[in-house]
Parts: C-alpha cells; sequence; structure tokens
C-alpha cells in the first residue's frame, strides 16, 4: 500500500492499493464519513499527480470507507481560513479529472456535495445498491462550490440538475441511473469500477455541452419564480440558480464565479444558522441527561388512547413507519368516526397522486381498533391522547399500569398538565414520559419528549430513538407549565395582543412576522387553530393558575364572543372567502380594536415594524433564557429545534436563540429594558441569565459551551 502523508497532521486520509490488474484503487478515508479535509485536498491532488506520472498504473479506481463515498467538504472548517499549501477542491476535482488514466469513481454509499463533485471530475461513476447522491450545500446556506453547478447540468441536462441543486436532496442511486449521474449500480461498485477503468478511455465532463442545448430565453428568471413560495428566505438557492445560469460563459469563467459565490457564501447568517441548524439536528438526539451507553427499548408494537384530532394523526405516523398500532377508544361510535379521519386522509393524498392506493390499503391494515384494554397488552409504546383533563387522565394511566407489559413505555401527549402528576397515577412512574406531538400530528415533525422527575434514562432513550424512527424530530425537555414552545408562545402572543391595544392592526402584525419568515403572524395562526380553542385554553390556564396579577388583552376574548372562531366559521380576526384561506381585513375587527383601546383609555398611536418585530420576538428570547436557567431546556439548540420543527421558525436565521446571538443578547436586552421603561403594557422581567449573557458581552452558545 502508498500512503500519501500529510505534512502537517501526518493523517493519512488518502489510501491507495495496486491491484493485479494494473488498477489503483484510491479510498478516501476519513471516519465518519470521509468528509473532505484540507488534508484530504491536498492528499487527493498528490495522489492524482503521482499516479499521471506512473507508467505502472492502467486505470483508476475513487471509492470511499466505510458507510460513505464522502459527506462533502467538511463543514467543521466552513469559515475558517484555508491552511498554507491547502488546494482549493476545485484544484483536486481537476486534477482527477486531467488524469491521464481512466478514472472511474466507485461510489460505495453518500455522495454529498463535495463528494458528488469528485464523483462528476471522475470519466465515469458506477454506484452501490445503497448509494444516495446529490448536491445539499443549499442546506447549509451555500451553493456548491467545486465545479458542481457547471458538472451537473452537464449529466442531466439543466432542468434536474436545478431541482437537485436547489433542493439540495440526496437522490437514490436508481434515480441517479435513471438521470444519467452514473453508468451502472453494481454490488460491488469497486470491481465494475475497475473494469471500466481498463476499457474505456478518459472523458472529461467540462468539454461536453450536448445535454446543455439551447437556453429558452427567461429560462432561470421563470425557474426563481416558480421557487419563490417554496423557498421565500432562503437565498442561497436562488445564488445556485444564479450560479448555474453562467453555464452560458466559458467553463473556466464559470467555475471561477461559481468558486467567488460559494466564498460569499460561507461567511453569511444564513450559512451560519444552517450550519448551526445542521449540528444542532444531530446533537439534540444525544441529551446531557440521558448517559451515552443508555439502551433503547425496541418499537415495534404501539398503541394509542383516544383517536380524536391528535390520536388519529399520532397513530398514522406509526402506520407510515410500518409498526403496527392499536387505537383504542371509548366507543364503537368515536373509534369509527376516527378511523374514517385516517382513512379520509390518506385517501387525500392518494387522490393527490402522492401516495398510492397499494400503500394505503397497507397502512390502514396496520391500524387495528380496539375498545378494550386488554388488547394494548403487549404494546412496547401506549401513547395517550384523550381529553385534556386530569382526572381521566389520571384514570386512563391507573388502567394502563394494570395491563401494559413490563418494560413497555407510557406516554402522554398532554399539552397543558403536569407529566409527573400523571405518572404518579401509576405504580411505576419512571416508565412515564409526555410526547407532545404538534398538530397537525401527522405532519409536524416536532415531538417535545417531555421528561418528568422520575422518567427513567431507558424511558427517555426510547422515545428519543423512537422519534426518528416514525419520522419525527425529538427533542427533550422538562416539566412545566406549556413546556418549552408553549411557554414561549405564550409571551410572543401576548405581545401581539397588547400592540393591537396600543395601535398596530392584526393585519400589521402578521404582515410583519410573515417577513421575518414565519409560515403567518400570531393572528392568522389564531384563526387558523380556532379562535374558540384560544379562549378554552385561556379559561383552563385561569382556572389553574387563578387570576394572576398581570394584565392580559381582552380583544381575542371579544372576538370569542361575537362568535368569531376563525377559518371554521370563515371569520375569526379576518374574513375568509368560500374555499379560500387567504385572510382578509375586516371592518368589524378593526372597530373593536379601536374601542377596546379607548375603554382602556389607551391614545392608539403609529406602532413601527421594529417594534412590532422586538415586541413579538424578544420576549419570546427572553423566556428562552429563563427555560435555560431553569434547566427545563438543557441547552439552547433545543429551543432553537423547537422553534424551526414546531412552529416553523425560519431555518434560515437557526431558531430564536441563534438568532439571538446573532443579533446580540446586549442588543435584546436594551431594547427589553428600553419598551419596560416607556410602554403601558404589563412588562416581562428581563431574565437573569440574559442580563449575565448580556453583560459579559458573550452569547447563548457560548454560555452554554462553557458549562
Ligand atoms: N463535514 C463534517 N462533518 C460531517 C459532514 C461534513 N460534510 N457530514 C457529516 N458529518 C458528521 C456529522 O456531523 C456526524 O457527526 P456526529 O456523529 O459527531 O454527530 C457524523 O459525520 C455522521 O453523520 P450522519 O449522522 O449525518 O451520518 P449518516 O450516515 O446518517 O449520513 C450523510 C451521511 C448523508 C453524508 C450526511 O452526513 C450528510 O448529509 N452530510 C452533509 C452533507 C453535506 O451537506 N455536504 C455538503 C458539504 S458543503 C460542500 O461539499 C461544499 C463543496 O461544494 C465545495
Ligand atoms: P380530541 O377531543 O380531538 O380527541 C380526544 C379523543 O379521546 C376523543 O376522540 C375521545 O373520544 C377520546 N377519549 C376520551 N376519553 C377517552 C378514554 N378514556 N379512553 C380512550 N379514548 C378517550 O382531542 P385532541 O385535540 O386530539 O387532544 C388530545 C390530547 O392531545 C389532549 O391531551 C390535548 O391537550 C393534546 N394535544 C392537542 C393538540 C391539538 O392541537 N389539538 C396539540 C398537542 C397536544
Amino acid at each position: 500500500m502508498i500512503q500519501t502523508t500529510d505534512p502537517e497532521t501526518e493523517t493519512v486520509v488518502v489510501e491507495t492499493r495496486d491491484r493485479p490488474d494494473g488498477v489503483r484503487v484510491v479510498t478516501l478515508n476519513n471516519p465518519p464519513v470521509n468528509a473532505i479535509s484540507s488534508a484530504m485536498r491536498r492528499q487527493l491532488r498528490d495522489t492524482m499527480l503521482e499516479i499521471d506520472a506512473d507508467d505502472s498504473v492502467k486505470g483508476v479506481v475513487l471509492t470511499g470507507a466505510g458507510r460513505a463515498f464522502i459527506a462533502g467538504a467538511d463543514i467543521r472548517e466552513f469559515g475558517k481560513p484555508n491552511p498554507p499549501g491547502a488546494p482549493s477542491l476545485t484544484a483536486g476535482v481537476h486534477a482527477v479529472e486531467d488524469c491521464n488514466k481512466t478514472v472511474v469513481a466507485a461510489v460505495n454509499g453518500a455522495a454529498a456535495g463535495g463528494g458528488l463533485e469528485v464523483a462528476l471530475g471522475c470519466h465515469y461513476r458506477v454506484a452501490g445498491p445503497k448509494a444516495r447522491l446529490g448536491l445539499p450545500e443549499v442546506n447549509l446556506g451555500t451553493i456548491p462550490g467545486a465545479t458542481g453547478t457547471q458538472r451537473l447540468p452537464r449529466l442531466t441536462g439543466l432542468k434536474s440538475a436545478l431541482d437537485m441543486i436547489v433542493s439540495g436532496d440526496l437522490v437514490s442511486a436508481a434515480r441517479a441511473l435513471e438521470l444519467g449521474i452514473i453508468e451502472a449500480i453494481e454490488d460491488d461498485p469497486v470491481e465494475a469500477a475497475a473494469a471500466i477503468a481498463l476499457a474505456r478511455p478518459p472523458k472529461k465532463l467540462r468539454e461536453d455541452d450536448s445535454k446543455i442545448g439551447e437556453i429558452p430565453d427567461g429560462f432561470f428568471d421563470d425557474y426563481k419564480k416558480g421557487m419563490a413560495r417554496r423557498w421565500r428566505g432562503f437565498e442561497a438557492r436562488f445564488k445556485a440558480v444564479d450560479a448555474v445560469a453562467k453555464i452560458v460563459l466559458p467553463y473556466d469563467e464559470a467555475v471561477e464565479a461559481e468558486r467567488a459565490v460559494f466564498r460569499e457564501c460561507q461567511g453569511t447568517p444564513e450559512a451560519r444558522a444552517m450550519r448551526h441548524v445542521f449540528f444542532s439536528d444531530r446533537q439534540a438526539a444525544r441529551h446531557p441527561s440521558i448517559p451515552k451507553d443508555t439502551p433503547a427499548g425496541t418499537v415495534e408494537k404501539a398503541a394509542v388512547l383516544g383517536c380524536g384530532t391528535m390520536g388519529g394523526g399520532i397513530a398514522m405516523n406509526f402506520a407510515n413507519a410500518g409498526i403496527p398500532v392499536t387505537v383504542l377508544e371509548t366507543s364503537e361510535e368515536a373509534l369509527e368516526r376516527g378511523l374514517g379521519i385516517i382513512r379520509d386522509n390518506y385517501a387525500g393524498t392518494v387522490s393527490r397522486g402522492r401516495l398510492s392506493q397499494e400503500a394505503m390499503d397497507r397502512r390502514m391494515a396496520l391500524i387495528t381498533g380496539a375498545s378494550d384494554y386488554a388488547e394494548l397488552a403487549d404494546a412496547d409504546i401506549v401513547i395517550e391522547a384523550v381529553f385534556e383533563n386530569m382526572d381521566i387522565k389520571k384514570q386512563v394511566f391507573g388502567t394502563l399500569d394494570s395491563v401494559c407489559k413490563d418494560g413497555a413505555v407510557l406516554a402522554t401527549n398532554t399539552s397543558t398538565l403536569d407529566v409527573d402528576e400523571i405518572a404518579d397515577a401509576t405504580s411505576r412512574p419512571e416508565a412515564v414520559v409526555g410526547t407532545h406531538f404538534f398538530s397537525p400530528a401527522n405532519v409536524m415533525r416536532l415531538i417535545e419528549i417531555v421528561r418528568g422527575a422520575k422518567t427513567s434514562d431507558e424511558t427517555a432513550q426510547t422515545a428519543m430513538k423512537m422519534a426518528p424512527k416514525i419520522g419525527k424530530v425529538g427533542v427533550m425537555c422538562g416539566v412545566c407549565d406549556g413546556f418549552v414552545g408553549n411557554r414561549m408562545l405564550y409571551q410572543y402572543s401576548r405581545q401581539a395582543n397588547f400592540l393591537i391595544e396600543e395601535g398596530a392592526l392584526p393585519q400589521d402584525v402578521d404582515r410583519v412576522m410573515f417577513e421575518f419568515g414565519l409560515p403567518m403572524g400570531p393572528f392568522a395562526m389564531g384563526d387558523l387553530a380556532g379562535v374558540d380553542v384560544g379562549y378554552l385554553v385561556r379559561q383552563e390556564r385561569i382556572k389553574k393558575l387563578g387570576r394572576t396579577n398581570k394584565r392580559e388583552s381582552t380583544v381575542a376574548d371579544k372576538i370569542y364572543h361575537l362568535g368569531r372562531y376563525g377559518q371554521k366559521t370563515r371569520k375569526g380576526w379576518y374574513d375568509y372567502e368560500p374555499g379560500s384561506r387567504t385572510p382578509k381585513p375586516n371592518a368589524e375587527v378593526t372597530a373593536l380594536i379601536e374601542k377596546a383601546s379607548a375603554d382602556l383609555g389607551i391614545e392608539r398611536r403609529d406602532v413601527s415594524d421594529d417594534e412590532i418585530l422586538e415586541r413579538c420576538l424578544y420576549p419570546l428570547i427572553n423566556e428562552g433564557a429563563k427555560l435555560l436557567a431553569e434547566g427545563i431546556a438543557a441547552r439552547p439548540l433545543d429551543i432553537d429545534l423547537i422553534w424551526i420543527y414546531g412552529y416553523g421558525f425560519p431555518r434560515y436565521r437557526g431558531g430564536p436563540m441563534h438568532w439571538a446571538d446573532e443579533i446580540g443578547p446586549a442588543h435584546v436586552l436594551e431594547r427589553l429594558e428600553h419598551y419596560a421603561a416607556t410602554r403601558d403594557s404589563d412588562w416581562l422581567e428581563p431574565a437573569t441569565l440574559l442580563r449575565e449573557v448580556a453583560g459579559q458581552g458573550t452569547t447563548f452558545r457560548e454560555w452554554a459551551a462553557a458549562r
């Protein structure tokens, strides 16, 4: 074996092996997924130069060690200076393509970003059956930066390449074959690649424009118009289209332009946010409260109690993942109704062409109705989603305790009740955990996994590991009123309601929040969730906590008393035309708000967009700081994911705590203090932790890292 040693680190990340047939196999080996470090770039270039000069080499196979081919550039090196002497990846790709021996990529696993770019630098490509290929750079807030925008279209044509680059999705080997990215799918891709390396001459993709053809006028502008709605705010995706559009230029110029944009993207707030989310996604699953080696129980059989709004959606998640699920209701009728809604839900997806009838039948067959608790005895996890009432929940958990097998996880979907009190209704509180799904439960990605005082490590681990199996993101938090998400949401909604008393209108607040990047503002969200639901939640809150001496806005109650319940009655904070979800401001609502201000003795004033933004979001951040200090949320990243996956907080802003770090905790504190001193709303005390972080001139991230 010949090894190319990195002069600085001495780590060998590019290994070579000579086969008896004269093929040199170059293996990229940088565990766990062969990310391209500066050492790898240098070693790859040096290896190719060495092969060029070695007449004994008859052909070259490039492959990856372990489960991946190459996961792309090493994201941990982004934003850091390039070590002296390390070539760019573009130079590495060209060194591969310029090799005078035929180089064939044996794509054994994921070829992502720079990984696919290296494969596209090879003269031919063969993939293993499990390979996945794509250019996901936009998911890191950047664009392909090592010739990807110029090479992929030369293989697939412009439209397919744009679809891949803009979505950032990896495609299967089968799809890559259809698209012409690979030559073949082979169980032993190295062997197949070696055969091609010996049989065919080198072929340079950069010299082949045959798939590009005539580009219609306005093609790229039209493409961008088509993605405007879905990718609002994701600037790198639009820059990627512009980079592809450079394909009309001579190749070298286009590649240089691509590289310049790639470099410029590294330092944008979007890129920092997207990198933060990338790593947070992976870190969230490793919660500091669960010891590393804690085993997770299997989840091969599930049960759901209650087949209403949430229970039905929760059951669908299991069926979608191929896990049999038993659903228990109070009566045959309730069960039939619940199962009927699930069936209609699937049928809707089938009619939109997004699910085959066969797949729907398979999923429905995995859902079994039950009326007797005995049928839940062998479930590995039971998720309770019955009415939000403590007495009922306690009774249900008492019964579960007597029928469920040892080791079963007993989970509650409660949104407001005390998980510890529910756990104490059983003789095994260690087996009880909260799994707080978000509505619609079959669509929203988040589960807040609520760890009670007595929840065991194993129970917590089982719930955490279950989440990705059913297509969800599980984020752990502790017990408190509203958990993390709704406790923060409360502060946001509260200020939104004060703002309309002071002079703004619902459409002003909603516009500012939409422009910030949320899918909708608080009033449009109120109409979607139901003004009546919000009213009941407030009533329950008063019952539970008593009337606090904090002032609450009463406008929402007035809207409720007018019978304006939201989209379901086609009038709420807004009016809705039949069949439309587009909110239309209503004069009666405006008059009601103005009268509410007058009744309170508030002289309405112009409320600036900046004030709307700050008053809605800074209290939310402030509450996040309290949750961190109380240990309800262990890390800022947990809060960020809860807001991204549960509430649609713009991913390109990284979540509320990351965004607070970007704008500066000291700035957030200064503005909170300003409003507290100058506005007549019942304001919030800045959190001690916010004062501490702001006072030290650090960030929440640094605070968390130092613990
Ligand atoms: N750089 C640094 N670390 C990486 C990495 C990368 N490109 N890709 C993955 N990792 C790390 C992960 O953070 C994780 O670390 P952890 O164990 O400490 O949490 C570990 O590798 C394993 O990753 P996964 O759990 O994601 O492994 P999977 O096997 O499930 O998935 C994968 C493999 C599909 C390759 C997935 O890791 C992935 O999508 N990676 C990112 C791919 C990407 O975005 N590449 C583009 C980089 S930008 C680029 O290439 C620029 C170029 O155009 C110039
Ligand atoms: P729902 O009223 O739509 O459904 C509750 C279902 O439970 C009904 O079908 C009812 O017949 C059934 N049920 C009642 N008592 C039962 C019992 N003893 N055994 C079996 N089934 C019983 O209520 P929804 O909205 O689905 O809420 C369920 C739970 O999920 C509540 O705890 C709620 O707080 C929580 N939740 C609700 C969210 C929402 O947006 N609706 C969001 C997150 C959590």
